[in-house]
């Protein structure tokens, strides 16, 4: 089967939960432990800690909100590691509003957005795309180019619920390789990786801002 983002058969994936947007009852991420206890991905009911939050493919007028979680994200993920220009010049490049603004208008990405139902405000987002990563490709491979939750609201399951919903997505348009590249020392994002049925498949030089940063390759099946 030839696999392709931009097959009727992917467009046609309005969404994988199978409704325009998935409705998720979301306690309150700050607390996410307590709130994984409670089974908050059910229906549970949390009383005053449950927060609504959709999850609806991107529109094009997405991409300032992208951009904001993106740049968000970046600082609060790679504060302690990554020198500020670099995060800087990253924020402005692939983290820019016209960065998104052109995946937005691409047929071989798709990009999800998780929403605070009551205020529409952005606090995580999904993308696949095509590969990008130094290794030996299929045509059946596609990556996952990035997956970024609001740092309050880590540890609450939001992420596995993007990432099923990327998984999903991408084994019904025939993709049977999902690849994605995260920096060795992103000790929290390998971690839920490995959690979530990646394992190492190579490395790759990534640059942020002026300098090379080591990534590991990761790859799941689909
Ligand atoms: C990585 C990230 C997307 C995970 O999202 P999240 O909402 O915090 O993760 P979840 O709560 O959905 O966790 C899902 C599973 O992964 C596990 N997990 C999450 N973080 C983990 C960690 N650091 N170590 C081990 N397992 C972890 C959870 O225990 C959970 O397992 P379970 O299903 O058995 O309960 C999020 O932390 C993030 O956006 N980080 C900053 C941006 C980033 O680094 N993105 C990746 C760049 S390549």
């Amino acid at each position: 089967m030839t696999a392709s983002l931009d097959s009727g058969l992917f467009h046609s994936l309005e969404n994988p939960f199978g409704g325009s947007e998935a409705g998720v009852d979301f306690g309150q991420g700050r607390s996410g432990l307590d709130l994984r206890d409670s089974g908050f991905l059910s229906d549970v009911p949390l009383g005053d800690q449950t927060m609504s939050i959709a999850i609806r493919k991107c529109r094009p007028s997405d991409a300032r909100a992208l951009s904001l979680l993106g740049q968000a994200t970046m600082l609060a993920t790679y504060a302690e590691t990554v020198p500020l220009d670099d995060i800087l010049q990253h924020c402005e490049g692939p983290h820019s509003v016209a960065t998104y603004a052109e995946w937005l208008g691409r047929m071989d990405y798709q990009i999800w957005l998780a929403e605070v139902e009551a205020t529409h405000a952005p606090i995580g987002y999904a993308v696949l795309g095509p590969p990008e990563v130094t290794l030996d490709l299929e045509e059946t491979d596609i990556e996952l180019r990035r997956i970024y939750v609001l740092q309050g609201f880590h540890g609450g399951g939001l992420g596995a619920r993007l990432l099923s919903t990327v998984v999903e997505a991408a084994h019904e348009a025939g993709f049977q390789r999902l690849l994605l590249s995260v920096y060795s020392r992103n000790e929290n994002a390998i971690g839920f990786y490995i959690r979530q049925g990646f394992i190492q498949a190579g490395t790759h030089r990534f640059k942020v801002g002026s300098n090379d940063y080591d990534d590991f390759i990761m790859a799941r099946s689909l």
